[in-house]
């Protein structure tokens, strides 16, 4: 994740992502439950809900990532867990790819795993973009991230090509495996533009492989997009 800072509040793209952050929390009421996402457009929106809570809204957030965690605790927005909480209201995210139909890669951050957990249980998805994140179709700019078990790893690589995916193993920058919050490593899958078009069919084919745990592909979900552009905020899909 990006730390905030105030270079960044002169970028363009930053300033489009707090708007639409602003805009997106409109949809928290009181007494909801949130999915906190993860990534710098999830940390401009607990920065836009910070205030409101602070104000009195109560609000109990489920985060995505500890690094999540850790900025709500520093906003003092207060957490729960799934245990306690097993149906969210509403997840509000960031992602790092929407097409036309509003299909998502996620996992830029590699915090897929827990983004989709906490968007299935939610009942609706929120995602906030500045405009370099909608695409013609998934996979212009990104690879489909892939979360699976280190013991699996090389045999995920080999599987993942006898399906058509060019798999790399993502690394950190001493040239280490990353790893996730959940102790896995993360692939990034790269698949032929035709391909890209199924989203449901890439997912499913991944999934089936053994030790692929979770992939970046968010093709259930009918989100709320809200996009920051130049000249305001684009509301797509249901409204807010
Ligand atoms: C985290 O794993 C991701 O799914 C993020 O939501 C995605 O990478 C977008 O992040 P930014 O808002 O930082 O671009």
């Amino acid at each position: 994740m990006v730390a905030h800072s105030g270079a960044m509040d002169l970028d363009p793209l930053h300033a489009q992502r707090l708007a639409a952050a602003a805009r997106a929390v409109e949809v928290v009421r009181d007494g909801m439950v949130v999915g906190y996402g993860t990534g710098r457009a999830a940390m401009a929106v607990l920065d836009a809900l910070a205030p409101r809570v602070k104000a009195g809204m109560r609000v109990l957030g489920i985060p995505t990532s500890l690094s999540t965690a850790a900025h709500a605790a520093r906003l003092g927005l207060p957490l729960t867990d799934l245990d306690a909480h097993p149906t969210l209201d509403v997840t509000i995210d960031g992602a790092d790819e929407v097409d036309p139909a509003r299909n998502l890669i996620k996992g830029g951050g590699a915090a897929l795993f827990r983004e989709k957990v906490v968007a299935a249980a939610s009942a609706r998805l929120v995602i906030v973009i500045d405009a370099t994140k909608r695409v013609p179709r998934l996979g212009t700019s990104w690879a489909i991230p892939v979360e699976v078990l280190p013991f699996a790893t090389g045999a995920c690589v080999r599987l993942i090509g006898e399906v058509g995916g060019a798999a790399a193993r993502r690394l950190d920058a001493a040239g280490a495996p990353v790893v996730t919050d959940n102790g896995n490593h993360v692939l990034d899958v790269a698949f032929d533009a035709g391909r890209m078009v199924h989203p449901r069919a890439l997912d499913e084919a991944m999934r089936a492989i053994p030790g692929v745990i979770v992939t970046g592909l968010f093709w259930s979900f009918d989100p709320t997009v809200v996009v920051g552009t130049d000249s305001g905020v684009e509301v797509l899909g249901p409204p807010l």
